[in-house]
């Protein structure tokens, strides 16, 4: 039995800020197996007959030396003597061909060869490599800024993942990349890219994973439409224009990261049919309103980040429209220009651990029932035009301490006995003053609180 390339785990690590960090394990997307420690393809002991395809072999010397490799061309056989960043596979009459070449030191643990800084490029011998399925550069030609090859695109046949990440990268994805209709895995993350993106990509109908996020691509984004894509990023870009409707039919996508761009328009009704979509972030565009009202059908949702999109001045959040969502750990809904009351929907979400509605121009009351948000750990509503008491005790205060966030509301307080004044001074600075006791000429703000207090 020849061994069997492994399929490595795909580990997405999110954070915002430097709060916490929420972490999206999947398996089967096809990053390069040398990612986790496994065996590997290639010669075992007793393989005596086999032998490098000779073709495959001088390429890879080729492709070696265009690196910096140049110790490489000593090895007599590139499959039996391999190194860690290089895989094969045999054929049926024991021939050995080349189908995964890595460069780049990922971690400590997985030391594929580096690319000299100065002179490196990849050479046109890749596309003399005709089984090749994995081709990883990491931070391989930042020092020699190069556009992607468009040659590149002729691999066709057989590449499944194509990563490309912090080489510096000038100039525009070639059209060319479209003609790799097998790719699993496309990366492309954190180069200089410029120009659009292109519509060719539309023919990858089989990708699993699309990053090309932290660039400067322009124009908008296609109307693609992948039935297998589970991860989607196209972060910190300069992208504008609408999020195509389409987006709503790559019915498997887990993860959207769209932030940091100059989208516009509004988020389209189409999305809530991705019910296995686990974190969508769409923070720091130029979105508007409404917000799609059946947006609770994304019940799948984990995260939900729209922060700094400032939404217009009547965008408002229906009472309901976090009723379904019951996995939401994380809504980040921060100057969003929102108008109205804050939805009582999101005191029903059993897992929430951060919520941050600030900077808005929230107003009425804090829902009562956000005393049941027993997990919450992080909650802002500061910078709003809220009133009436704060409906958390003592437990809740102390679990959060700065955490919790109610500053510059309009006419916040608490209520005494409530356990709330004890941790007041000592846990953080909130400008909230004891509720009055209701009179015969009400205030407002007092009307409201005794309407909630029956
Ligand atoms: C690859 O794509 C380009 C542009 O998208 C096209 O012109 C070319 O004919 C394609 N080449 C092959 C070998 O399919
Ligand atoms: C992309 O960047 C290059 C310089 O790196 C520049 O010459 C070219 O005009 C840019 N193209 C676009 C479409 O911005
Ligand atoms: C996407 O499709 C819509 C109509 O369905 C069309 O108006 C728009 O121009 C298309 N956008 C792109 C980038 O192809
Ligand atoms: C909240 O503000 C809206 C206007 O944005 C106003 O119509 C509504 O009466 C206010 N509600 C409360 C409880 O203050
Ligand atoms: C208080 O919050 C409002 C937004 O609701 C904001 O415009 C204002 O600048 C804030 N005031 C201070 C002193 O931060």
């Amino acid at each position: 039995m020849p061994p069997v390339l492994l399929q490595a785990l795909l580990i997405l690590v999110y954070s915002w800020g430097l709060a916490t960090s929420f972490t999206v394990i999947m398996s089967d997307s096809g990053v390069p197996s040398a990612l986790i420690d496994g065996p590997q393809a290639g010669f075992s002991m007793n393989n005596n007959g086999a032998r490098t395809d000779a073709r495959e072999q001088e390429a890879v010397y080729d492709i070696m030396r265009a690196t910096g490799n140049d110790w490489a061309t000593d090895i007599p056989d590139v499959c039996r003597d391999r190194w860690h960043g290089i895989e094969c596979m045999p054929d049926k009459d024991n021939v050995y061909h080349v189908v995964s070449l890595s460069f780049g030191a990922l971690s400590d643990d997985t030391a594929f060869p580096t690319c000299e800084p100065a002179r490196s490029y990849i050479s046109q011998s890749v596309t003399k490599l005709p089984h090749i399925k994995t081709l990883f550069f990491y931070r391989c030609f930042d020092s020699n800024p190069q556009p992607i090859p468009a040659f590149l695109g002729q691999l066709g046949p057989t590449l499944q993942t194509l990563v490309l990440r912090e080489n510096g990268h000038l100039g525009p994805i070639p059209n060319e990349l479209g003609n790799l209709t097998r790719l699993r895995v496309l990366d492309l993350h954190k180069n200089n890219l410029n120009g659009s993106i292109p519509v060719s990509l539309g023919q990858i109908t089989g990708l699993k994973s699309l990053d090309l996020s932290w660039n400067r691509l322009t124009g908008s984004i296609p109307n693609f439409s992948f039935p297998e894509l589970n991860i989607l990023d196209l972060s910190q870009n300069l992208l504008a224009g609408p999020i195509p409707p389409s987006i709503g039919t790559s019915r498997s996508l887990v993860k959207i990261d769209f932030s940091r761009n100059r989208l516009t328009g509004p988020i389209p009704e189409s999305v809530t049919g991705l019910t296995d979509l686990i974190l969508m972030d769409l923070s720091y565009n130029r979105l508007t309103g409404p917000l799609p009202r059946t947006l609770g059908s994304l019940r799948s949702l984990q995260a939900l980040i729209l922060r700094g999109n400032q939404m217009g001045s009547t965008t408002t959040l229906p009472f309901d429209l976090f009723d379904g969502m019951k996995d939401l750990m994380i809504l980040i809904l921060s100057n969003m220009n929102l108008h109205g009351l804050v939805p009582e929907s999101i005191g029903r979400l059993p897992n929430l651990r951060v919520a941050y509605l600030d900077g808005n121009r929230l107003n009425g009351s804090i829902p009562t029932n956000f005393r049941e948000l027993k997990h919450v750990s992080e909650l802002r509503l500061n910078d709003n035009h809220l009133t009436g008491p704060v409906p958390f005790g003592r437990e809740m205060v102390w679990r959060m301490r700065r955490k919790l966030r109610l500053y510059n509301n309009s006419g916040l307080c608490y209520t005494a006995n409530s356990g709330f004044e004890d941790v007041l001074h000592s846990s953080f600075d909130s400008g909230i003053g004891l509720c009055e006791t209701p009179r015969p000429s009400l205030s407002r703000t007092v009307q409201h609180f005794s309407t909630i207090n029956g």
